[in-house]
């Protein structure tokens, strides 16, 4: 027996060690971790156990044979994070390039389907030059198990990428599936079709980096919700990430013991918050004063900055936090700030954590741009999003909220539950300026001094709909709080809508405008 099990170590030993001493060494020289460090930085010390380390592929094409590793180019299994358990597969590009054939997508699905039979969170850490050219259209039909899993598990267990190296092609729509995806700058890079195809088809001449590195797709496509420099702050961001979520859809967020005074007034606002409707501020500092100290983790912090999401704790509670941003482009809301903010309070919607809506909007972005990309049907989703949505919803309108922009806000009648406005806030159906031109066009331009005549007219207008006693008489808001009580109201509301229950007819799913 102690030869047996002599033997078994000696297998694992060799297992571990992946596609070997030089390929561990080339891949530290890129600056990247293999795949079984990056998991031991990411779960708590020895909680690691490793499902399938003898795995190997049974292809014969092109030499395959020569080629066998044991583990084959992923390494899964399951560990703890913060004490709570987590399903996880990263892709070992020093066998093969961590490419994907048939075994690897099967080990994978296997973890998968773990995770979502026991209601884990699934990590996947990909590093892997694709579909394995070698195995031909199994490797295609793997990845077609792996998307099938993720489209499974979307809402039942949170689902989280890191891209720690290449990920082309079709592998890309695995992370494009799950919730949450993070890049790690200069080393990761996703593409449908790199460089040379683009060249060769296109005429088009781009670097990778450009193409599809950490930065284009934390800034400008939005596909990357978090980009760090490091793989080490990427991994201590997925745990600081989980932190906020429950484990899966049947459970409540976990709460953590409170540090910071419920009752804390926050006069500070009014001076982050400027009068003047169109004055710029940085939103999240009013978020920061809100919600308890040092709680605020922003998510897709980069893109579509008019619009801020992110998660932040109330008393300890998990909330998840949409505001709209006056620094950027005034706070309109435009195409991508409305995906972006609609699939967050989908997410949280899915995972029963409620959402704090701030809201300071002076409405939609205008222009053919937008119009032509089809603002109509993408902003849509948005109020799709809210309207759907079960968890608790509460909203603070901090300064104004016109038009359209209004009802998408989180308004009372999209289901939201408590409602408030600071006073001094605006809500109608246009801002001063753009309505009175459209009432008042004849009686402005036949007035002796067309612009005294308009700075009347939009005095009037002012005086009917610059506060928010109008929407309040009416119910539409819930009461008109100070802002320095915002904190403490808030933090009893969340208290009393913690028992909110909310039943829906069942439907396989809705239609929503995508
Ligand atoms: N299938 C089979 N083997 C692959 C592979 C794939 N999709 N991708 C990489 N490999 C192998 C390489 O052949 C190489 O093997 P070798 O060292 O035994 O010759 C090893 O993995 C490392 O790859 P290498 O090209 O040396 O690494 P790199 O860091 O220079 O480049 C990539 C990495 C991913 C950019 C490059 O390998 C690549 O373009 N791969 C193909 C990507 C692709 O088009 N995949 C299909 C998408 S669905």
């Amino acid at each position: 027996p102690d030869d047996a099990v002599e033997e078994l170590r000696r297998k694992r030993a060799e297992a571990e060690l992946g596609g070997g001493e030089a390929r561990i060494e080339s891949q530290h020289e890129k600056g990247k971790m293999t795949a079984r460090e990056r998991i031991d930085f990411l779960v708590d010390d020895g909680t690691f156990n490793e499902v399938d380390p003898f795995v190997e592929h049974r292809s014969t094409n092109f030499g395959m044979e020569e080629k066998r590793f044991a583990g084959d180019a992923v390494v899964t299994g399951y560990g703890e994070v913060d004490g709570r358990k987590v399903f996880l597969f990263a892709h070992d590009f020093t066998v093969l390039g961590g490419s994907v054939g048939e075994v690897v997508a099967d080990k994978i699905c296997k973890v998968m389907d773990k995770a979502i039979e026991n209601g884990v969170p699934v990590i996947g850490l990909n590093d892997s030059g694709g579909a394995r050219i070698q195995e031909g259209v199994d490797s295609l039909v793997g990845f077609a198990k792996i998307f099938e899993r993720n489209t499974k598990a979307s809402g039942l267990i949170p689902q989280i990428s890191a891209i720690m190296g290449p990920c082309a092609g079709g592998a890309t729509y695995s992370p494009a599936l799950t919730d949450f995806t993070f890049m790690v700058q200069d080393t990761s890079h996703m593409f449908i079709t790199g460089p040379d195809v683009i060249e060769t088809v296109t005429g088009e001449q781009v670097s990778k980096e450009e193409l599809g590195g950490a930065g284009s797709h934390s800034t400008k496509s939005g596909v990357a919700h978090f980009s760090y420099p490091s793989e080490e702050e990427a991994l201590e961001n997925i745990r600081r990430l989980l932190s906020y979520l429950p484990a899966n859809n049947m459970e409540d967020p976990p709460r953590v013991k409170p540090w910071d005074d419920p009752d804390r007034e926050i006069p500070e606002v009014t001076d982050i918050v400027p009068s003047a409707p169109r004055k710029p501020y940085d939103m999240t500092k009013v978020i920061d004063s809100i919600v308890d100290e040092e709680s605020f983790f922003e998510v897709h912090g980069n893109w579509a900055r008019n619009v801020v999401i992110g998660f932040s704790r109330l008393d300890g509670q998990s909330v998840g936090v949409v505001a709209n941003q006056p620094r950027v482009s005034a706070g309109t809301l435009d195409i991508d700030a409305a995906e972006k903010a609609a699939r967050f309070v989908r997410f949280c919607d899915s995972f029963n954590i409620p959402i704090l809506t701030l809201v300071d909007v002076p409405g939609f972005m205008p222009g053919t741009d937008q119009e032509h990309n089809g603002i109509i049907r993408r902003g849509a989703k948005l109020i799709y999003a809210y309207a759907e949505a079960t968890v608790p919803l509460l909203s603070v309108v901090v300064r104004k909220a016109y038009g359209g922009a209004y009802i998408v806000m989180s308004s009372k009648f999209l289901g939201s539950d408590v409602n408030y406005a600071w006073p001094g806030s605006e809500m109608a159906v246009l801002g001063p300026r753009g309505a009175v031109n459209i009432l008042y066009r004849n009686e402005i331009a036949d007035a002796d001094d067309p612009d005294a005549k308009r700075q009347e007219l939009m005095d009037e207008f002012r005086d009917e709909f610059a506060n928010p006693y109008g929407p309040a008489k009416r119910g539409y808001l819930d009461d008109v709080i100070e802002p320095k009580d915002t904190r403490k109201r808030l933090i009893q509301d969340l208290d009393l809508l913690g028992r909110k229950r909310e039943d829906t007819p069942p439907k396989d799913h809705g239609n929503i405008p995508l």
